[in-house]
């Protein structure tokens, strides 16, 4: 039981990874009319993946497991699908990170609640939660 827990730790820190980059690549390659909002956007939620990838590393870390660090391991755990390099409309950008965020929290929400880690959870759920209301309002008319 506690190792699937572990593994889905894993499987989350690796979706994180993939997120970051895919996030980099948006933040480098997007130039159309949102250009100064989504770079802006994309790099503050880069910077939370950053910190939250740093906080299950360390939880992983501290079970005495090794933490999956390659690209190619990532992609075998990520829930989440990488992105190549090229330019995005700004109805894209919106639709492949709130898909990505909705995957991520659906995923966050059904681990076990574990004593040990359960702040973290709930600090990942309101970050990817809030990011992806911030996002969604870029498609939105008044
Ligand atoms: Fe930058």
């Amino acid at each position: 039981m506690y190792n699937i827990f572990m593994e889905k730790l894993n499987k989350l820190n690796a979706s994180i990874a993939i997120l970051n980059q895919k996030l980099n690549n948006i933040h480098f390659n997007y130039n159309g009319k949102e250009f100064r909002t989504i770079h802006k956007l994309t790099e503050k939620l880069y910077k939370e993946c950053l910190k939250i990838y740093d906080d299950l590393s360390e939880k992983i870390s501290m079970r005495n497991m090794i933490v999956p660090a390659s690209f190619s391991e990532y992609l075998k755990l990520s829930l989440l699908k990488e992105e190549k390099g090229r330019r995005f409309t700004h109805e894209e950008v919106v639709k492949i990170i709130t898909f990505d965020l909705t995957t991520l929290i659906d995923f966050t929400k059904k681990i076990e609640v574990h004593a040990v880690v359960q702040p973290l959870l709930d600090e990942i759920f309101l970050v990817l939660d809030k990011y992806r209301w911030l996002f969604n309002s870029l498609i939105k008319n008044d």
